[in-house]
């Protein structure tokens, strides 16, 4: 019997999150996506015109998420 790589999911600062390995994306309506990718970018903007996917609409927009050094800065100080 053979393990299955686990899935590994990367948040990327103001764009997607990227999903890589064997994975099954479930849509809004419960029914699976269709994708025969083993990387995916699935859009957290709302933005996209083509959900879940990201179709790099997020570019336009102004920044939602503070970069990394901001983010260890933040924590360094609580
Ligand atoms: S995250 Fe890329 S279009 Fe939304």
């Amino acid at each position: 019997m053979s393990r299955a790589e686990p899935v590994s999911i990367t948040v990327c600062d103001d764009g997607p999150l990227l999903l890589r390995g064997d994975f099954e994306v479930i849509g809004a309506d419960g029914q699976p996506v269709p994708t025969d990718r083993r990387t995916v970018a699935l859009c957290r903007c709302g933005r996209t015109a083509r959900a879940p996917w990201c179709d790099g609409t997020h570019k336009a927009g102004p920044r939602r998420t503070r970069p990394a050094a901001a983010r260890e800065d933040a924590t360094t100080q609580d």
